[in-house]
């Protein structure tokens, strides 16, 4: 087991640049294995979720070399290619590479079955397995839920039209990769606008996709065309240091070549509307997708009310936001986003409990929560709950609170960042991790 220790920190200082996007990373070794030649990823996330879905599609059939380094050369055996694992195929932690490759074999003709750790057999599969069951697969789990382990029994497809009742990039891409193997068109209509990284991969590939305000329609025929990809820094991870850098008090931190999606980055809207000055330099596109250098600088925060659209937007980063509520004037609502309640955790209620224990006022709603601020926090022992996230956001939290912040379980961290606690500390910052 693994524990992070953290002191506050008077000064970070530095440039740096995160990790391979989690979203992009999953996307390029899936659609690159079932596409017509040889795909180079560079950049690729080496965190263990990733490295779960490409050793996925090496199990599938897909000759990948390169792993379990950050270049990839993945053979792509066509859409039609995949061939039935000899074994489950273990997705661990990772909700993404479970149900972007149960919407994948869905398409396929033969059955396979994916399994996860004890935090993801805990997450609902129902919410792909209903579409892909109008589509005419056999999708299979535990319960009402279809909680994992899941099998699906791919088969024969039609395209359907699906309205989601939630806005899930998860839940979109699950469909469309089915959909790519369906006869006629699959149309998916999502109540607010999700991460859009599978509709601009597809279309870099020759997909015939289009995307209409909410609705994306994917006809199937073209073969996907290989590509090469240059996987741009996740702006998830970025995220953390970057509040870190709004909140700790000599702060110099330069994010070098962050995605910048406007699906992702909703963060910066919402820093900016609490008064934060956020600068983006050196704006350019890489594999289709917006990227930059990015800095930030506190002015007086002050409290917000998030929700509704930008929820979806900025849905990884709630538990950041949550922390910079505490150091914000006023009271920040966040509302719209009981989605958190089916992450890696219960987002709401684990970010709700660190933060209550450092002394925060949080009030946690059905929905979202409530965080009255400025308040000084205090260093308490607190736990991950097994959740990449709330490790991170309790560990920019003890930057900024008195005395030490234990946090217990932190090994979730490698699954999205590895080398977080490295980093911190190139910053300037006072953190060690034990085990033990
Ligand atoms: C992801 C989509 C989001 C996000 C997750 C990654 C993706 O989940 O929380 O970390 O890569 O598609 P939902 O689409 O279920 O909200």
């Amino acid at each position: 087991m693994r524990r992070l220790r953290v002191r506050p920190a008077s000064r970070l200082a530095g440039r740096l640049r995160v990790p391979g996007d989690k979203s992009i990373s999953h996307r390029a070794v899936i659609l690159g294995g079932i596409a017509a030649g040889e795909s180079s990823i560079r950049g690729f996330l080496t965190g263990d979720d990733c490295l779960r879905t490409a050793r996925a599609m090496q199990a599938l059939g897909v000759p990948i070399d390169g792993l379990p380094g950050a270049s990839l050369r993945v053979h792509g055996v066509g859409l039609r290619g995949l061939r039935k694992p000899k074994h489950p195929l273990d997705m661990g932690n990772s909700g993404t590479g479970m149900r972007l490759l149960i919407g994948l074999m869905a398409g396929q003709g033969f059955e396979a079955t994916v399994t996860g750790d004890e935090s993801l057999s805990r997450r609902p599969m129902d919410r792909i397995a209903v579409p892909l069951e109008q589509m005419g697969a056999r999708v299979i789990g535990r319960g009402d839920q279809v909680l994992p382990p899941v099998t699906v029994r791919g088969g024969p497809l039609r395209g359907v039209t699906y309205r989601s009742p939630m806005a899930s990039a998860q839940v979109k891409s699950a469909i469309l990769l089915a959909g790519l193997n369906a006869e006629g068109q699959t149309t998916v209509i999502e109540p607010a606008r999700s991460r859009d990284h599978t509709e601009r991969m597809l279309q870099a590939m020759g997909a015939d996709l289009q995307v209409d305000d909410l609705a994306v329609t994917l006809t199937p025929g073209p073969p996907l065309a290989a590509q090469d990809v240059t996987v741009p820094a996740d702006f998830s991870s970025a995220a953390c240091f970057l509040v870190a850098s709004l909140l700790v008090p000599a702060a110099d931190v330069l994010l070098e070549d962050v995605l910048l999606n406007p699906t992702r980055a909703a963060l910066l809207e919402c820093l900016q509307a609490m008064g934060a000055e956020v600068n983006v330099l050196g704006r350019r596109e890489v594999a289709g997708e917006p990227v930059g250098n990015l800095s930030a600088r506190p002015d007086g925060l002050l409290c917000s009310e998030v929700g509704g659209e930008m929820i979806p937007r900025l849905i990884d980063e709630v538990p950041l936001l949550a922390v910079v509520a505490t150091q914000a004037e006023g009271k920040t609502a966040i509302r719209d986003a009981s989605e958190l309640r089916v992450k890696e955790s219960d987002r709401l209620a684990a970010i709700a409990h660190t933060l209550t224990a450092m002394g925060a006022r949080v009030q946690e709603l059905a929905d979202g929560l409530d965080i009255v601020g400025p308040t000084t926090l205090h260093g308490a022992a607190v736990s991950s709950h097994g959740d990449h996230r709330i490790a991170m956001a309790a560990a920019v939290a003890g930057l900024v609170a008195e005395g030490e912040t234990v946090i217990e379980d932190t090994e979730c961290v490698d699954t999205s960042v590895p080398g977080f606690v490295e980093s911190l500390r190139a910053l300037g910052a006072d953190c060690v991790e034990e085990e033990h």
